[in-house]
């Protein structure tokens, strides 16, 4: 659906060059939500920007529905263009025109008939749930609002595409959550791909399938939400996950370890079916070892459980491998927390050293 390969853009300012992306290539395919989250600079909005080609790459190749955007004449684009609907962080409403005009004006410039219009304009009113708010002007509207308006706006063409660069930045949690859950019926029920760009881990927990992770002009992490999360690499990429997926042992439980002198502690990660198991009281009832559980956590993404445990095991050594063993074959990911994270992590009273 949307391909990004191998993109390079550069910016030249008053002989001063900043490389924004640095050989980007990513894959989106039909009926994604794809985030895209990377903190401030990371070369997210220039990454979006490509695909609807408000800004054209240095070297690499975009394509959309398979074919490469740098073959369209400026008409062909403009066609294209239609297919992409895109809505914006601060709305980029026309403060003169009221709600209506606003969504009409993407077909008004289609030259769509005056019936079609109304007809569509109706039917997204009803779908962003704003139709008492037809005659208004933006500023008579809640943030939350203007973002419906926006989206309405970005589907008047019926795009195949919708593009969103950090569209709940500005918004309070709650009205966030709803426009979530609009973007997400949109993808359910126009069947219209997502792209979306964020610095907020939260949101892609929330809608996303996929994900890529920028740093720098360059994607360091990409892949299923739920493998992303589960199990994330990258240094950057931990700290986004940690935002959503609290994993820190307290400091009360911490201190309490430290004075036992407790060793043999693990981390254990679960997904999907393993995580609702009683993986632990099989462990228990099989193995002669005592567990203590010292943090437990369930998050929920895409539908599917993700659990993150710590654990102390006490008993005779070649159990706990045993115990251990056992634990991996039901699919549970174990990490022996020791040496020098061990160390780090018990030496320092920063129980978020994890
Ligand atoms: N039109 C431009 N001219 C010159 N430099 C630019 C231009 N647009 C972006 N940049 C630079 O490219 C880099 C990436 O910017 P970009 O806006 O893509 O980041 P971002 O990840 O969207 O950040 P934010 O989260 O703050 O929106 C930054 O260093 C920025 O200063
Ligand atoms: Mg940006």
């Amino acid at each position: 659906m949307i391909e990004i390969k191998d993109v390079f853009k550069t910016y030249l300012r008053k002989g001063i060059s900043n490389e924004a992306l640095r050989g980007v290539s990513l894959s989106v395919e039909e009926g994604d939500i794809f985030g895209v989250i990377g903190y401030s600079g990371a070369g997210k909005s220039t990454l979006i920007r490509m695909v609807n080609r408000l800004e054209s790459p240095t070297s690499g190749r975009v394509f959309v529905g398979g074919e490469p955007l740098d073959q369209y004449s400026e008409k062909e684009l403009r066609e294209v263009k239609k297919r992409i609907g895109m809505i914006f962080q601060h709305f980029n409403l026309l403060e003169t025109k009221t709600v209506f005009d606003n969504i009409a004006l993407p077909m008004i410039l289609s030259k769509k008939n005056k019936i079609e219009i109304q007809n569509r304009v109706m039917e997204l009113l009803d779908f962003v749930g704003l139709r008492d708010k037809a005659e208004s002007y933006p500023k008579e509207l809640s943030g939350g609002q203007k973002q419906r308006v926006g989206i309405a706006r970005a589907l008047a063409n019926n795009p195949s595409i919708l593009l969103c660069d950090e569209a709940t930045s500005a918004l309070d949690p709650q009205t966030t959550q709803s426009i979530l859950e609009i973007l997400k019926k949109i993808n359910e029920e126009y069947k219209i791909t997502i792209m979306i760009i964020t610095h907020e881990m939260s949101v892609i927990q929330k809608i996303c399938n996929k994900v890529a992770v920028m740093e720098n002009g360059r994607i360091i992490e990409q892949g299923n939400v739920l493998d992303v999360f589960g199990n994330p690499q990258h240094q950057t990429t931990k700290s986004f996950v940690e935002t959503v997926i609290h994993n820190s042992i307290p400091n009360s439980v911490l201190k309490a370890i430290q004075t036992n002198g407790k060793q043999h502690i693990y981390r254990l990660k679960f997904v999907g079916s393993s995580a609702s198991e009683p993986i632990l009281t099989n462990l228990i009832r099989n193995y002669e070892i005592e567990v203590n559980t010292l943090f437990a956590t369930m998050t929920e993404i895409q539908d599917t459980t993700l659990g993150n445990m710590i654990i102390n095991m006490d008993g005779n050594h070649l159990v706990i491998n045993q115990a251990v063993s056992y634990l991996r074959n039901q699919g549970v990911l174990v990490e022996e927390m020791e040496n020098v994270e061990y160390n780090h992590y018990f030496g320092s009273t920063n129980s978020s050293a994890l």
